[in-house]
């Protein structure tokens, strides 16, 4: 059972249930998941990104991998280390949370003396961009000055390192069922009691053209009622990306599969879930704007859109692998004092363990002009799984 919620989130999930029912009535009653999705996490003043809930950490809804262990953002440094003394320039972090890795990878550059220009922060969510300037406010002034947060991508491009940790999950997703041989597209409409309900149609033509592309005409090889999920702003992300960076990698850390996995005939629901409190559910349709709503990512598509940006894959691991070979044992082991050995020993088995987030994250480096292999894929490849 899910936890109930407060008055307040109560007050405030009503109120985006009626900005959708609004949406709904303005579009002839129906709204594709994908538009949904956006409305539930970034509609102003209400989403679930827009808006004031708690989100990351302990008391939040989910815990991400800097919110688990500086150890992440210690290693994710030394691999901006080795790009930053090939190219110079700065780091661009997308979507920085609580800001928990911006201010463990400057303190950690620092230290190695590989300072970026500056520290750039792109996040959409005003909450959060809040939060991040109330916590890098304590850093070192020579450190608080080089951060930056920007309304949009650079125009000039960028020499270094674009960061995203947990971003990809985030973008709106269209969903899909097969019925009868046919792609129908899921999303969203009223009950006759003018409740928010899941509904059925026929998918648009970027839909119905991507699957095509991913499993024929008509679609083979998956059961009848098949349901799963498709990015399709991946690829105007990347290609943006790919955009505003001259020289240097894109590291992207995230939960997913290459294509073949995550389109498995027996993973018939699909990677879309829900966060609450710490739970995950796969009820989207409930707890409006104060609920976590994601899906994994297809780095095959992650892929295909760095290919056609002209940005190369580099890398291609599990984040256990990335962190292994950039020393995360050897971080625990310089540990101070045994106390805090230990401690860091139960972080580092959270981030590396393949049954906790070891295995089900990925990282991709999607390299431009960069050409030394970078250290962090030195112990694993998996791009032939792409
Ligand atoms: C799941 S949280 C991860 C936060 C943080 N990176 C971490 O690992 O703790 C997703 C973050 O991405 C941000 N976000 C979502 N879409 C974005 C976009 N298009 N550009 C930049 N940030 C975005 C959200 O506001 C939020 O900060």
């Amino acid at each position: 059972m899910l936890p109930a919620l407060s008055a307040d989130e109560q007050r405030h999930s009503e109120a985006v249930a009626a900005l959708i029912r609004a949406e709904l009535a303005a579009r002839g009653g129906w709204l594709s998941f994908e538009r949904f999705m956006e409305l539930a996490l970034y509609a102003p003043g209400l989403g679930y990104y827009s808006a004031g809930s708690w989100k990351l950490g302990g008391g939040g809804d989910f815990v991400t991998a800097p919110e688990v262990s500086e150890l992440f953002g210690r290693c994710v440094a030394a691999q901006c280390a080795q790009v930053l003394r090939a190219t110079g320039g700065e780091i661009l972090e997308l979507g920085a949370g609580t800001g928990a890795l911006s201010a463990t990878i400057l303190a950690a550059l620092d230290a190695e003396g590989v300072l970026p220009e500056r520290y750039a922060i792109l996040e959409v969510s005003g909450d959060l961009a809040a939060r991040q300037r109330a916590r890098l406010e304590a850093l070192a002034p020579h450190l608080r000055t080089r951060v930056v947060w920007l309304e949009r991508l650079p125009q000039a491009p960028l020499c270094g390192v674009i960061l995203a940790n947990e971003v990809a999950d985030a973008l709106p997703v269209r969903r899909f069922s097969l019925r009868g041989g046919a792609v129908r597209e899921l999303g969203v409409a009223l009950s006759a009691s003018g409740a928010l309900q899941a509904a059925e149609g026929p998918p648009d033509a970027a839909l119905a053209e991507a699957c095509a592309a991913m499993f024929g005409t008509p679609p083979h090889s998956l059961p009848e009622g098949y349901t799963s999920e498709v990015n399709l702003r991946l690829g105007p992300w990347i290609a943006a990306l790919g955009g505003c960076l001259e020289r240097g990698v894109v590291l992207l850390f995230d939960y997913g599969l290459p294509r073949s996995h995550y389109y498995h005939a027996q993973r018939i629901a699909g990677t879309l879930r829900c966060h609450f409190r710490q739970r995950a559910h796969d009820e989207p349709l409930i707890n409006l704007g104060v609920q976590d709503i994601t899906a994994w990512v297809d780095f095959t598509r992650l892929a295909e859109a760095a290919s056609r940006a002209g940005l190369e894959v580099s890398g291609f691991a599990t984040q256990a692998a990335f962190l292994l070979a950039l020393g995360i044992e050897q971080a625990v082991a310089a540990a101070a004092d045994a106390v805090s050995r230990a401690r860091l020993a139960g972080e580092a088995r959270r981030l590396v363990m393949p049954e906790e987030m070891g295995e089900a994250f990925k990282v991709m480096a999607l390299a431009r002009g960069c050409g030394a292999p970078l250290e962090g894929f030195a112990l694993q490849d998996l791009r032939r799984s792409l």
